[in-house]
């Protein structure tokens, strides 16, 4: 690692919890306010992965890609997720994916940051969802403890700002660096065959920049990367650590995990890339 080289980048946050307790609510809420004051031209794209900005300062959110799905990027090798976003319905309290969500994040190794959500609805027990979360090592700062807690209303939007710069605030304790100078690498979100693109992948770069053109080799396959887009539908000619795009000019559909790197010439991707299939 050349440490002159190396630069803050944005924290990468997944949002885990239990079945309807308001991660795509929440989500939908963030890039909403997010397209409204955005910039102009280009059209919010699902691409698995986007940024919020908050005071200039980006914050990347993984879609929540569902528990199984990320067990199975973490047994590929893919570590992405920087801090978990934990929600709970504060009408509903613990449940067993809340439990398993947890587990997640332990296993990660990823600090936690508590969402109680839901805190409009008639019925809503906040204190009591603390309560809960005491009893798996989730302790509030209040009662001494050092985990995050932020009451929202993901419908309603409120205290939305204030989960961003609780993010912020635990990013900039993890001093996240990254050193845009190298060839790139990182991991595939999601990937799916287009019929007339060909395999379309969304992939997070964890160091170094990806730039159009660039030979890389992902998981068991290969290629050059013919076009390149950001989650605003635009099409960018570079990306920075931290940074999530769509790219195409793969040989073959890669899987959610993989890892990626930019290799010196295609040729040399290629060998790789079915040297890796032989495996
Ligand atoms: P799964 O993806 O199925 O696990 O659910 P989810 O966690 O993504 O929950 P989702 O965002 O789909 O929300 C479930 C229901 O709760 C929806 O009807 C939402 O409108 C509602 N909901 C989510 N957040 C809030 C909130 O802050 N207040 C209220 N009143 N309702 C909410
Ligand atoms: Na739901
Ligand atoms: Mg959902």
């Amino acid at each position: 690692i050349n440490e002159e080289a190396l630069e803050p980048r944005a924290p990468v946050v997944t949002i885990m919890g239990h079945v309807d307790h308001g991660k795509t609510t929440l989500l939908d809420y963030l890039r909403k306010t997010n397209v409204t004051a955005g910039e102009a031209g280009g059209i919010t794209q699902h691409i698995g992965a986007y940024q919020a900005r908050l005071n200039d300062k980006l914050i990347t959110f993984l879609d929540t890609p569902g528990h199984a799905a990320f067990t199975e990027m973490r047994a590929r090798g893919a570590n992405v997720t920087d801090i978990t976003v934990l929600v709970v319905a504060a009408d509903d309290g613990v449940q067993p994916q809340t439990i398993e969500a947890i587990n997640h994040a332990k296993a990660a190794g990823t600090p936690v940051i508590v969402a109680v959500n839901k805190i409009d609805k008639e019925g809503a027990n906040p204190e009591q969802v603390m309560n809960e979360l005491m009893a798996h090592d989730l302790v509030p700062e209040e009662y001494g403890g050092d985990t995050i807690f932020v009451q929202i209303s993901a419908k309603f939007g409120k205290n939305v700002d204030q989960l961003l710069e609780m993010i912020l605030l635990e990013a900039d304790v993890l001093e996240l660096k990254a050193d845009p100078t190298q060839p790139a690498r990182g991991s595939v979100i999601e990937a799916r065959l287009d019929k007339g693109r060909g395999p379309v992948s969304t992939v997070l770069i964890q160091q170094g920049t990806l730039h159009v053109g660039d030979p890389i080799v992902v998981g068991n396959t290969y290629g050059r990367v013919r076009t390149m887009t950001n989650e605003k539908g635009q099409d960018i000619d570079a990306a920075k650590p931290a940074t999530p795009v769509q790219i195409t000019g793969l040989n073959e559909v890669p899987l959610a995990g993989d890892r990626f790197i930019v290799m010196a010439d295609e040729k040399t991707a290629r060998a790789a890339g079915e040297e890796r299939a032989k495996r």
